[in-house]
């Protein structure tokens, strides 16, 4: 039977679909502009904090002083993991993937945490609870498979400050703990990018905000969203020195090879979050007297433009920051978590309090009116 003429044109990738209606983010991707809840992030970026950008996309308004200071208590008191959990996290693998122990920890976290004691699908309680406890689970394992102690607390430090604690075991300078906050206020949402879709679909079930994040972990994971990062430092260490770049990228381009933090599905000019990390990673490469990785990205950057057209997203220099700051690589990916938690669970409550059942369909192109054929006469 001749297939019925396609309904609709399938857009891979769900190109250019737009699937909901959301107030938490607006991205321009012409005119490479990005807004939280109306707010631009270069404001944001100069003039806030993660915990006030938390609040923000939770609560759709900035927070009076009254109410960040609660906010800023809440994510301190609720940083500690219950034992069983912190047992889980020292019983797996030291060589696990992070991004795999972030996966298993905010499941366990789900599991743990008894459905009385877990927060409603419609509260912030969890919201508050995840981003509280992701640094504390990456902290944890890092000291574990580095033979260490877990730290003690320190509720003096802010998320950024303790983020950094976690990861270092020590407590990052002013210019170090402002970049790093910076870089959470950046990587805090970014509309219906495929970590953040997962997490809708999962919510669109009614199924629970620790469920939402497992499947949005499990997204973020791919080299194609926050697995670039790593990716493109990698990349740095294989070409070593500034005057290699443009053999290197051109080889790889030669090749139809992807060079990690450039392009995007959306935005069409530079990526708003990269120009401000770029001028952080300057910022922070110049007090500590190494712009070696600030110097070979802007010539990549040079190059991928010239042969490509394509510009840089905040991949591109996350992860050279991040190294600056003392970060492992196979870190990087799980700090994205860490600030993208926030924006997950903004719209996993936008979906509980407008919700529909997240079902695109296929385009069927497989055969119809096939008959079953016993086994005996299937052949060999
Ligand atoms: C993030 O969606 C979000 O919002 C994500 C994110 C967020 O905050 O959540 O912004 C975070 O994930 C940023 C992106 C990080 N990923 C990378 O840097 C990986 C490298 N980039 C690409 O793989 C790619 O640009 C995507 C996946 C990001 C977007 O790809 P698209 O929109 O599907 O574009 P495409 O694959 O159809 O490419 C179009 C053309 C192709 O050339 P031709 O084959 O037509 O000749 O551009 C080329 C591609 O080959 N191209 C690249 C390239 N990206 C696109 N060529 C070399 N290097 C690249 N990075």
């Amino acid at each position: 039977m001749e297939h019925a003429a396609p309904a609709e044109v399938v857009q891979r990738g769900l190109q250019d679909i737009v699937a909901l209606e959301s107030h938490i983010t607006f991205i321009d991707g012409k005119g490479g502009r990005l807004l939280y809840e109306g707010y631009d992030i270069r404001d944001l970026a100069e003039h806030a904090t993660f915990e006030e950008v938390a609040y923000l996309l939770w609560h759709g308004r900035l927070p009076t002083r009254a109410q960040l200071d609660e906010l800023k208590q809440r994510l301190v008191g609720l940083r500690g993991l219950p034992e069983p959990l912190a047992r889980l996290i020292d019983s797996l693998p030291t060589d696990s993937n992070p991004m795999d122990m972030l996966r298993t920890a905010v499941s366990g976290l789900g599991l743990f945490e008894q459905p009385e004691e877990q927060p409603g699908p419609s509260s912030v309680e969890g919201a508050l609870r995840l981003t509280a406890t992701l640094p504390t689970m990456i902290g944890r394992f890092q000291r574990r498979r580095t033979g260490l102690a877990p730290l003690k607390e320190r509720p003096d430090l802010s998320h950024a400050e303790n983020l950094l604690y976690q990861i270092t075991g020590r407590e990052g300078s002013e210019i170090e703990n402002r970049a790093l906050d910076v870089a959470l206020i950046l990587h805090a949402d970014h509309e219906l990018n495929a970590s953040t879709f997962a997490a809708r679909v999962t919510a669109s079930t009614l199924s629970d905000l620790y469920s939402a994040v497992t499947s949005a972990i499990g997204t973020l994971k791919g080299p194609l969203h926050g697995g670039a990062n790593e990716r493109a430092v990698e990349l740095l260490d294989e070409i070593q020195d500034v005057s290699r770049v443009d053999e290197v990228v051109s080889a790889k381009l030669a090749r139809h090879e992807r060079i990690m933090g450039f392009g995007h599905r959306v935005y069409k000019v530079e990526d708003p979050r990269a120009t401000i990390l770029r001028a952080w990673l300057h910022r922070v490469g110049e007090s500590a007297g190494n712009l070696h990785a600030y110097e070979m990205l802007e010539k990549e950057r040079e190059v991928v433009h010239r042969k490509k057209g394509l510009y840089s997203n905040l991949d591109l220099y996350s992860g050279s920051l991040y190294s600056l700051l003392g970060v492992p690589k196979d870190l990087f990916t799980p700090i994205f978590a860490v600030s993208r938690v926030a924006g997950w669970a903004a719209h996993v409550l936008e979906e509980y309090q407008d919700l529909r059942l997240i079902r695109p369909s296929a385009l069927y192109v497989g055969p119809t009116e096939l008959h079953y054929v016993p086994i005996a006469e299937r052949g060999p």
